[in-house]
């Protein structure tokens, strides 16, 4: 069996995941590396999540009773874990979404309703990436049409990096937000946020970091990225779906406007205007997402137990590992950087001309699970002339036996397309 250093203990944590002890495909182990669409859920997930409806269901802020009381602990509590998980200077700056497309959705609706210094409008600029998931590109194509402000992005280098050669004609006096992925869904690139960052700040700009790949795989600290929102989700990170995070500063989320309205984010309601509750109480109409927050609070308990620096040096060990065993395979091109050392675990790649839906197919019939498609970042194919990718990703529990078994597919694949 292949070792490599800084390898967690695959062998226990794999005990905790009950869906990777199964079969597939008429007894065929499953090889699960498809955890960039989403990663598998442990024991410890599931119960939290059977015990809350079994022992806690009800809904939360409105009651006096026991339950409601309880269950709105657990929430709350629930907001505590996420906060002390990216360091968050207050828990009043975690707002609960439904996934990480909602919190950029809020992001970009909050900018649009907003009075001056705010206000996204006809003479003000936005600014993405050419590698960002469709999640943050759509939302701000539609705040760009009914505002009329100017669309720009960083295009990309050859080897899937972001080009910022030019970043001083991007990022200008005019820009109001600069909004951009962590780590590439698709590319697996780790962003410098530090130099966005700063010239972002340089011209009075907003930063949103999109962290849904950074979140699960490394440390992250609010405060240490300098952003102003951070957007990511609760099932990429062994949590459940349905539940995703916006952490913003606390005096933006002061000063911003709801996106949505409804029940449990007002103060008073008249028949003629209402008042707002404090963030984030403003930012979450409606009964919100409660047994996916406390199950998101138990994965954030679960991943911080195993340690996200260990987390991080364990994949960091496997991507080196899969980048040098599919560098090997003949007529494989990897789309992004070819160096373990600034990229996250998910590899995209094609093989020959091969289709990847042909590619994915005949892995699954293996029993091994990877995404093909553009991955919802269709801008990166169109740059890099390909229709689609095959991806691999990796998490806490995947081993090198794994990316053999990815390996030794591939070979099949080829085998069988002649
Ligand atoms: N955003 C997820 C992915 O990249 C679904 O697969």
């Amino acid at each position: 069996m292949t070792q490599l250093p800084g390898l967690l203990d695959t062998e226990a944590i794999r005990k905790d995941f009950p869906i990777l002890d199964r079969q597939v495909h008429d007894g065929r182990k499953l090889v699960y590396l498809d955890n960039a669409a989403t990663s598998q859920k442990p024991r410890q997930v599931l119960d939290a999540l059977s015990e809350y409806y079994e022992r806690y269901n009800a809904n939360v802020h409105r009651g006096v009773h026991v339950l409601a009381e309880e269950a709105t602990a657990l929430y709350e509590g629930a907001r505590d874990k996420v906060a002390a998980f990216v360091n968050a200077p207050s828990r009043d700056e975690v707002i609960f979404t439904k996934n990480a497309s909602e919190s950029l959705n809020l992001v970009a609706n909050m900018l649009g309703w907003a009075d001056e210094p705010y206000r996204v409008d006809h003479e003000t600029e936005i600014v993405i990436t050419e590698m960002e998931h469709h999640s943050n590109i759509v939302p701000w194509q539609l705040l760009a049409q009914r505002t009329g402000a100017k669309l720009k992005w960083f295009g990309l280098t050859d080897d899937g990096r972001l080009d910022l050669s030019n970043i001083d004609e991007i990022i200008t006096e005019k820009t109001k937000i600069v909004s951009f992925v962590l780590v590439s869904n698709i590319l697996g690139t780790v962003n410098p946020v530090e130099a966005i960052v700063r010239r972002a700040q340089e011209v009075g700009a907003l930063v949103c970091v999109d962290a849904s790949q950074a979140a699960p795989h490394m440390p992250l600290d609010v405060q240490a990225l300098q952003a102003d929102f951070v957007a990511f989700t609760g099932h990429k990170m062994c949590g459940p779906t349905g539940i995703g995070v916006l952490w913003g500063r606390q005096e933006l989320l002061e000063d911003l406007p709801p996106f949505l309205g409804g029940g449990e984010m007002i103060e008073t309601v008249s028949m003629h205007s209402s008042t707002y509750a404090p963030a984030p109480h403003k930012f979450e109409a409606g009964t919100p997402p409660i047994a996916q927050a406390v199950g998101m609070g138990a994965a954030i308990d679960y991943l911080t137990s195993i340690g996200m620096d260990k987390i991080l040096a364990h994949e960091h060990a496997l991507t080196e590992y899969a980048v040098k065993r599919l560098t090997e395979v003949p007529d494989l091109r990897i789309i992004g950087p070819t160096t373990a050392e600034d990229r996250g675990a998910a590899i995209s790649f094609t093989l020959g001309d091969i289709h990847p839906h042909d590619v994915g197919q005949v892995l699954d019939e293996q029993g091994i699970a990877v995404r093909v498609g553009h991955h919802c970042a269709r801008p990166v194919c169109l740059r890099y002339g390909i229709p689609a990718t095959t991806r691999a990703s990796f998490y806490l529990y995947s081993t090198p036996a794994e990316i053999d078994a990815l390996v030794d597919g591939l070979e099949h694949v080829r085998n069988f397309f002649g």
